[in-house]
């Protein structure tokens, strides 16, 4: 199955470090970001576990349950979690999922044969509290991931759910966004923008951010 922006997330249940972890009971109400490990013991995975760890308490604010898929067995991912605290000055603080049998590998897609037959390649995937897929972006292992971009594209997407505005290049939470073309009521804007906007031309239209 392909997945897509708007699919619902696939339900699984797998064993984790914090216990078997059933996806859509675990999330509840929350948002999640569900990102894959090529395998135990490597140096990049090492490194991104421990900024993802670091940066737990800024996705709990989000609202953000954060959850970690390595191909290799739960008792491996418990040998490398300290590895992990030894060496990024932070605990493993949330769930890493056992996938042996590729169980959620194969769901995601997340092996790209021409990449690597059995190892994963760096898949995330938001998922919003309706287990909707919200963004999905992948990663070739050689390259770790940026976890302060993945924070940035949940405030987007909580920012764009409540309010009729897009994010342009490189906005951060508090920069100026735009209002989504389709708003053409001068009445709405100005309800909805009561600090004005600046038309830079008729479709690029840019405004303070609205719930700031
Ligand atoms: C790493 O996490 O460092 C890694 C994993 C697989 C291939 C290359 C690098």
């Amino acid at each position: 199955m392909t997945l897509h922006i708007g699919s619902i997330a696939p339900d699984f249940t797998q064993d984790s470090t914090e216990g078997p972890i059933s996806l859509h009971q675990h999330l509840g109400t929350s948002w999640g970001i569900l990102f894959s490990h090529p395998k135990d013991f490597t140096p990049v995975c090492t490194t991104e576990l421990g900024r993802a760890s670091q940066l737990k308490e800024e996705f709990a604010k989000r609202n953000v349950k954060l959850l970690a898929v390595s191909v290799d067995d739960v008792e491996s991912h418990h040998r490398w979690a300290g590895d992990i605290e030894e060496t990024q000055g932070t605990k493993l603080n949330f769930p890493l999922l056992g996938d042996p049998d590729r169980k959620v590998a194969k769901l995601y897609d997340m092996i790209h044969p021409e990449a690597n037959d059995t190892l994963t390649v760096r898949s995330v995937f938001v998922i919003d509290p309706s287990k909707k897929i919200r963004a999905l972006f992948t990663y070739p292992a050689s390259t770790g991931r940026n976890f302060e971009e993945i924070l940035r594209l949940v405030d987007s997407l909580q920012l764009t759910d409540s309010h009729k505005v897009a994010t342009p290049a490189d906005w951060k939470d508090g920069g100026d966004v735009v209002i989504v073309p389709a708003l053409q009521d001068p009445k709405e804007l100005a309800e909805r923008f009561p600090k004005g906007f600046r038309a830079v031309k008729p479709y690029l239209r840019l405004t303070p951010q609205p719930n700031r």
